[in-house]
């Protein structure tokens, strides 16, 4: 293996940090390397910004369901999906002057745009955890950060055509901490097609998810009255009261950046 496939094979997220801040050198590092990401027709449709205050970084810690460590990363980077330079440069540039010298429609942001937008943002922020890890700084994504949506775009200012799409909490292990803790993947046959998907077979399925229910579930503490993994993941992630919040935040944000409130 090259030093790189060795950095992306040992990497896991890291929730504890030491008390050690990561240095203006090193978050300089991280920050050029996620500008260096891909980015859709190089407009660079994203954001980065920095939450460096302890009263913000508390704040997150409830409105992104209760994660504690937060509060305690000493960096946090929010990426975010962001249209509203652009725009602001369209109305810099005339831009509604020439579509009607043109007889076109000046278009404004839509769905898709913010999925572009969003593949940006991610790109990015993937660039920056994988230089944090080359620098030996653990990180964690936190995708609570689209919940609470109206709280967000106050707490940051955030105007219509700026989304936060994720956000990273970074830092330095503890010292004697190197216990490192390997989440299951699914295998390749599960994931990776050639040509065209296919959907699988209940005999695939009885075996798919047995390497995630014994990482899991090691104690089989199935949730509630669920008695296999697929109902006990149901409960926990996608029926859960947090997703029931992203998906109410995320229907708001969307009519805000679609011009439909
Ligand atoms: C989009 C996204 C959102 C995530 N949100 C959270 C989060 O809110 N809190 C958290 O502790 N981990 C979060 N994670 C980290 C995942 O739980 C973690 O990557 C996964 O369990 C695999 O573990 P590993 O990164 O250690 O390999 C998130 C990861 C991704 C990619």
């Amino acid at each position: 293996m090259n030093e790189t496939l060795s950095l992306l094979a040992g990497r896991c997220s890291l929730r504890s940090y030491a008390d050690k801040p990561v240095t203006d050198e090193e978050k300089e590092q991280i920050i050029n390397s996620a500008i260096r990401a891909p980015t859709a027709g190089n407009m660079m449709l994203y954001s980065i910004l920095e939450v460096s205050d302890p009263e913000k970084k508390k704040r997150l810690v409830t409105t992104c369901d209760k994660q504690p460590f937060i509060a305690k990363a000493p960096l946090v980077l929010l990426f975010m999906a962001d249209f509203q330079r652009w725009y602001d440069y369209y109305e810099y540039s005339e831009v509604d002057g020439l579509c009607r010298e043109n007889g076109v429609e000046f278009v404004q942001p839509a769905e898709s745009d913010l999925l572009l937008a969003n593949c940006d943002a991610l790109i990015a922020a993937q660039n920056a955890v994988i230089a944090a890890e080359s620098l030996g700084i653990g990180s964690c994504y936190i995708g609570d950060i689209i919940e609470n949506i109206e709280i967000h775009r106050e707490m940051f200012a955030l105007p219509a055509y700026v989304f936060p799409t994720i956000m990273v909490c970074f830092g330095h292990h503890k010292e004697n901490d190197t216990r490192k803790v390997y989440s299951p993947r699914l295998d390749k046959k599960y994931v990776c097609f050639e040509n065209s998907y296919r959907r699988f077979t209940d005999e695939e399925f009885s075996e798919m998810w047995s390497g995630h229910d014994q990482f899991v579930c090691r104690k089989k503490n199935y949730l509630k009255n669920s008695t296999n993994f697929g109902q006990h993941t149901y409960l926990r992630k996608t029926g859960a009261a947090f997703s029931d919040e992203m998906r109410r935040s995320v229907e708001v944000a969307l009519k805000i950046w679609c011009g439909k409130t």
